[in-house]
């Protein structure tokens, strides 16, 4: 729907609702089916469906009473005004982003348009639907901005963390279009006082996660055969959450945290690239017996490094832990395993969401990587 269209078809809520940006993506329709089970009231979704969108990660929710979609573009200044002025949210969750690094590397425009211009357009309307509520109004609105660990940049081995208080440091063109993002948030809220609260989080794995990023698209390759295509030598960390637990995070901050902070979200498994992919494929050897492609870590194969390939992220989630309570509630292990066995159960899903375009994607990202032997050697 653009701002020239009605928004009739779309009913209006009561109680409040929140309203969520990007939430046809991974994170945010996992964070829409668990508000709804939790029954925390009507959510209103603006997404514009790219191609990470995928309104079929919400089919279980499409009927429901307190569920409304709006096709439309976070850079549509006069649908976001309409949308805040006909529903009267008392949030806004702002998922919507471009959000893959090697995405970034090839074509940064969108990145830029999407996570800064957007983000700027979000807030520039929050803060003017702000000043119309009356006081009590003006007391429950919330903006929570969600945004990644990536901002900090990369930590060596030794390094401790990251925490609240490091440097922004940011190595990637999406990375320093979050961070950019970051910085217009923290500015509305010191100089118009706008309610808004920032999370910074480690990587997310689990349902509905777009198979370009590593956990499901080594999944959906092991399963035809294909190479696991890992990056350089394998050895950058990363800290893995189940993308539950941030949704879990995500609500607490909303309703708990302190306005004009910065929460960060992490579970706490730092692991190296290769040793996912190795315990996927065990996981994968176990589930899938009569796999024609057991050993599956026979298909790791070292490809080209990633430009500017950050090295380690690490998150420390003391704050949110000691002040706000959460708790994440998988292990690596626990988390990893249900996130196989919903891949394993949801191949139609793989297979829609891997279209043409998609495959034209696969063939600029890996087409032109040479295949090399990792520092630990070609494990074929
Ligand atoms: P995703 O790429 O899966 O989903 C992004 C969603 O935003 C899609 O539904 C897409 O259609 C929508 N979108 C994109 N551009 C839009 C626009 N201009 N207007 C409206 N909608 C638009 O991303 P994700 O992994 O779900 O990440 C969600 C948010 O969480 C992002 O802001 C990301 O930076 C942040 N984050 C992600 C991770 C992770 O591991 N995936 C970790 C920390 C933070
Ligand atoms: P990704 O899922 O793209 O997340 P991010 O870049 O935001 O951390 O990648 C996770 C890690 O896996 C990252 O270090 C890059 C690496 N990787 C590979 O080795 N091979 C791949 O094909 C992909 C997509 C990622």
């Amino acid at each position: 729907m653009d701002a020239n269209q009605s928004l009739n078809g779309v009913a209006e809520c009561n109680p409040k609702p929140i309203l969520v940006t990007g939430g046809a993506g991974f994170i945010g329709s996992n964070f829409i089916l668990e508000w709804l089970a939790e029954g925390r009231g009507p959510v209103v979704n603006l997404d514009k469906l790219t191609y990470a969108g995928n309104p079929e990660n919400l089919a279980a929710v499409e009927e429901h009473p307190d569920y409304s979609f709006v096709r439309g573009d976070i850079c549509d200044r006069e649908l976001v005004k309409q949308l805040l002025d006909r529903f009267k949210p008392r949030a806004v969750v702002h998922f919507a982003a471009e959000s893959h690094v090697d995405r970034s590397i090839l074509g940064p425009e969108a990145f830029l348009k999407t996570n800064i211009d957007g983000t700027f357009t979000l807030l520039r309307a929050a803060k003017a639907y702000m000043e119309s509520l009356d006081v009590a109004g003006r007391a429950d609105f919330r903006f929570l901005h969600v945004s990644t660990d990536e901002v900090y940049g990369t930590l060596a081995p030794e390094d401790p963390a990251f925490h609240e208080g490091t440097p922004y440091a940011p190595n990637s063109p999406y990375a320093a279009s979050k961070a950019a993002s970051d910085h217009l948030v923290r500015a509305w809220v010191h100089t118009y006082k706008l309610p808004a609260i920032v999370t910074n989080c480690s990587n997310n794995y689990g349902p509905y996660q777009f198979p370009e990023k590593l956990i499901p698209l080594m999944i959906a390759n092991a399963r035809q055969g294909k190479p696991l295509p890992v990056y350089g030598d394998g050895q950058q960390v990363r800290d893995w959450l189940y993308v539950v637990d941030h949704c879990r995070a995500l609500i607490t901050v909303l309703e708990n945290g302190r306005i004009g902070e910065t929460y960060n979200v992490g579970g706490g498994n730092q692991r190296s690239n290769l040793e996912v992919v190795t315990t996927l494929c065990a996981l994968l050897d176990e589930l899938l017996p009569q796999s024609q492609f057991r050993p599956h870590a026979q298909l790791i194969t070292y490809v080209e490094d990633r430009p500017g390939h950050d090295r380690r992220y690490a998150i420390d989630a003391r704050k949110l832990e000691g002040e706000l309570g959460w708790r994440a509630q998988e292990s690596f292990e626990t988390g990893l395993h249900k996130t196989v066995e919903w891949y394993l159960s949801h191949a139609g899903w793989v297979e829609s969401v891997t279209s043409g375009a998609y495959q034209h994607w696969v063939e600029q990202n890996y087409g032109s990587r040479e295949t090399t032997a990792g520092a630990t050697g070609s494990s074929r």
